[in-house]
């Protein structure tokens, strides 16, 4: 079985890449929502590759390494940072070469041919986590295997946008939809080939 890629995508309902307050938005639980257990929990036996942009990478390191955690965080943060730290991140970078992190190395170069080498190593499933720039360039060139999208109810109108030119249509089929409790929806689809 070939490696899949999973696109998760966090989005205003207007293609926007960011996490906008809105009612109930800054409510925080001890229990991951739904959203996380589709996106990342369910997933934690089939994936074992991680493929950031060098700046989300940077930024996601400050916050979801087990190092970073904070001891009041839950313990669902706590099991998804050791999960991070123990499978293999795949970093995107023209200068970026090393970090403490383990489980990590770096990769550069014309995206399609990436993809394609890590589809061609052994390993379980890929998820791409951003940043827009890198997620957005995986929508464009129809890297995607399948996606998952929690969309928030607000429309933004600023700041970077998934959507964007295509190189070729691309079509979906919906897998699974919800709606969560504060107007969110979670959209799951596979990529017809
Ligand atoms: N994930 C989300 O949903 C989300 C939402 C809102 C905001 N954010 C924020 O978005 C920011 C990061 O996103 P971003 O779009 O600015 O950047 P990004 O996609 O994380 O990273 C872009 C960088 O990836 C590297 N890169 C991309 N393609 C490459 C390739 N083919 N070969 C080599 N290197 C490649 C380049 O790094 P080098 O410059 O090192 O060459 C490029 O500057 C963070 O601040 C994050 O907090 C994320």
């Amino acid at each position: 079985m070939t490696r899949k890629i999973i696109v998760n995508l966090y989005m205003t309902l207007d293609g926007y890449a960011d996490f906008p307050k809105y009612p109930g938005s800054d409510i925080q639980t001890d229990e991951p929502d739904e959203a996380f257990v589709d996106m990342w929990i369910n997933n934690y036996d089939s994936v074992d590759t991680i493929i950031y942009g060098r700046r989300m990478f940077e930024v996601h390191t400050n916050f979801h390494s087990e190092a970073a955690r904070k001891p009041t965080d839950p313990k669902f943060l706590f099991e998804f940072s050791r999960w991070l730290d123990r499978n293999q991140k795949i970093v995107l970078s023209h200068y970026m070469t090393k970090t403490d992190r383990q489980n990590t190395r770096f990769m550069k170069g014309d995206l399609t041919e990436i993809v394609s080498a890590l589809k061609q190593e052994p390993g379980k499933d890929i998820i791409v986590d951003g940043g827009p720039s890198v997620a957005q360039e995986f929508i464009q060139r129809g890297l995607a295997d399948e996606y998952w999208l929690l969309v928030f109810p607000v429309i933004l109108g600023r700041g970077k946008q998934y959507w964007g030119t295509m190189l070729n249509q691309q079509t979906l089929e919906l897998l699974s939809i919800k709606k969560l409790e504060y107007g969110e929806l979670v959209l799951h689809y596979r990529t017809v080939r």
